[in-house]
């Protein structure tokens, strides 16, 4: 708690086509815990971005009969509408043909260069452009990207190189000393394996294109795109610069929480990268949380395999926080997940629509009805019930093990609590019959049945809010409370009892209106 800082980033994505469902999902987990985190006290930054250089682009660019400039200029926006919609609350939005990354850009490798980190080689391999990838000649599968399956082209180029080979030793004490930088563990094991079995420097320049950032040392040679790349985690916050706003905000926010990717990209973020910053003199990040892939039929979403689907589409079916909800729920954050449209509408009609929208608009309803729709004074606890003390139970429980679960990025777990405080009030009111004790004039079991049942609704809002942060600041808007998105210390705000007396509680529309099959 307090306000200790908090970075958390997202991959750049490449701007050679619209964001999709893969591209969407890592935003949409990083958007959740940082919103989490500023509920917790936390002093948040949210980073995200676009990769904008390397021969992929330039490609896209000139099959657009476009300069690589107008065109990353066109497609950047479908990014940030995108993440508009999808309501990710970023707080930085770094470009890598930006003036502040290259400038850091140039500044790190001329630092590496300066302090012998760098020599110069003649490269002769492979080379995977849609992956923007080195391989070696065994590497490859029947001839193919060993990653991608995509064909792969032979470059010869006298390139400077980065003395990758001579870092094992040090990353895998690393790994040894900060089990939990890369996560899941799975994961782990595969990069260590990967460092024991010895490293190969890593060619850094490209000469056969210009579409990148020029090595300040060596003339008609740009920057390797993915060592371009990794640098906007710092360069974003400054680094490069000697401007003091610059200096502070890097020694503020860096080392980095979290940098969430893909399984895909794991070895660039868990070898390359942290060497690279070890070179420099820089911690590395703390933590480097890979999750799987969105399988549809049984194979990865991807523009290339031609499945790509954009978010516009089902948010324009669903709603956008179900869209959120739908993708953390169901989906186990650090497996591949296999989506689908009838496994979406199942997760909306039953757990949105039934549970959380039905709860609801049920405790509206009756509170407009039997008191006016004024919340009724928090109960005397000597007439507490046995069930009254289980919903308190559930609720008081609720803080700490949803807390646990976000620790360790389980958003299915920590989705999985909430709606045990959710299903628990439904049963409550089945169990209690507000209608029955309305009819038999038993007033007070009445007030406190509703205050109980609509205090863990204003409870539950808060531990949805992360993920469906529209329907949580609906709902409390609903109960006549503030805006939940300045609640920055959830601890004190889901305190039993927090729902004040006489507040106005508006109906209003069903919050996910059931969707079905048919349409
Ligand atoms: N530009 C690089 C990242 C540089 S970070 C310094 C890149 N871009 S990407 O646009 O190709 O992919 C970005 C992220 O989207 C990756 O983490 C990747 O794993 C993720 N996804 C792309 N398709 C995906 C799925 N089908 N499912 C889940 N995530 C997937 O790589």
């Amino acid at each position: 708690m307090g306000t200790s800082p908090f970075y958390v980033t997202t991959p750049i994505y490449y701007v050679n086509a619209e964001p999709h469902l893969g591209t969407a999902y890592t935003t949409i987990a990083a958007d959740a815990i940082a919103r989490y985190r500023r509920m917790t006290g936390h002093d948040v930054r949210f980073l995200t971005g676009l990769d904008e250089h390397g021969q992929k682009i330039a490609q896209a660019a000139e099959e657009h009969g476009m300069d690589p400039q107008a065109w990353v200029d066109s497609i950047a926006p479908s990014f940030t509408e995108a993440w508009k919609m999808l309501g990710i609350s970023y707080d930085d939005f770094i470009r890598t043909t930006e003036e502040r990354h290259k400038r850091g850009v140039a500044a790190f490798w001329t630092k590496l260069h300066d302090e012998g980190h760098l020599h110069q080689g003649h490269y002769e391999g492979w080379y995977c452009v849609p992956d923007e990838t080195y391989w070696a000649e065994d590497q490859l599968e029947d001839g193919m990207c060993p990653q991608c399956g995509r064909e792969v082209q032979q470059i010869r180029e006298d390139n400077w190189f980065f003395k990758l080979s001579g870092f094992g030793p040090r990353l895998l004490e690393f790994y040894a000393e900060h089990p939990e930088f890369v996560q899941p563990e799975t994961r782990r094991n595969e990069v260590v394996s990967f460092v024991t079995g010895g490293l190969k420097d890593l060619s850094i320049s490209r000469t056969n294109f210009t579409w990148g950032v020029p090595l300040p040392f060596a003339e008609g040679h740009v920057t390797y795109v993915w060592i371009d790349a990794l640098l906007n985690y710092i360069t974003a916050l400054g680094y490069g610069s000697d401007d003091p706003a610059d200096v502070e905000r890097f020694q503020r926010y860096w080392p980095a929480e979290y940098h969430f990717v893909g399984k895909d990209i794991i070895r660039f973020h868990c070898v390359i990268w942290p060497a690279m910053l070890m070179a420099a003199g820089i911690e590395p990040p703390k933590s480097v949380f890979a999750h799987g892939f969105l399988l549809t039929k049984g194979e990865k979403m991807s523009k290339s395999k031609g499945n790509a689907q954009t978010p516009a589409s089902l948010v324009g079916r669903f709603g956008v926080d179900a869209y959120r909800y739908y993708f953390l729920r169901d989906v186990s954050f650090g497996h591949d997940g296999s989506i689908s449209m009838e496994s979406m509408v199942q997760r909306y009609n039953g757990d949105l629509a039934n549970d959380w929208g039905n709860l609801c608009s049920r405790l509206f309803n009756m509170t407009e009805k039997y008191f006016e729709g004024r919340v009724p004074a928090l109960p005397d606890p000597a007439h507490e019930t046995a069930d009254d003390a289980t919903m308190r139970a559930i609720a008081g429980s609720l803080p700490e093990t949803y807390e646990d679960h976000m620790r360790r990025l389980d958003y299915s777990a920590a989705l999985d609590s909430a709606w045990e405080l959710i299903k628990f009030a439904n049963r409550y009111i089945e169990n209690s019959a507000p209608w029955t004790l309305a009819k038999e004039g038993d007033t007070v079991r009445l007030a406190a049945v509703l205050y109980n049942a609509l205090e863990a609704v204003r409870i539950a809002a808060l531990f949805t809010a992360p993920v469906m942060p529209n329907t949580s600041a609906e709902v409390w808007r609903r109960l006549g409370l503030g805006d939940i998105t300045q609640v920055t210390d959830i601890l004190a705000a889901a305190e039993w009892g927090g729902l004040p007396e006489g507040s106005s509680v508006v109906k209003g529309e069903a919050l996910f209106p059931r969707i079905y099959e048919e349409e």
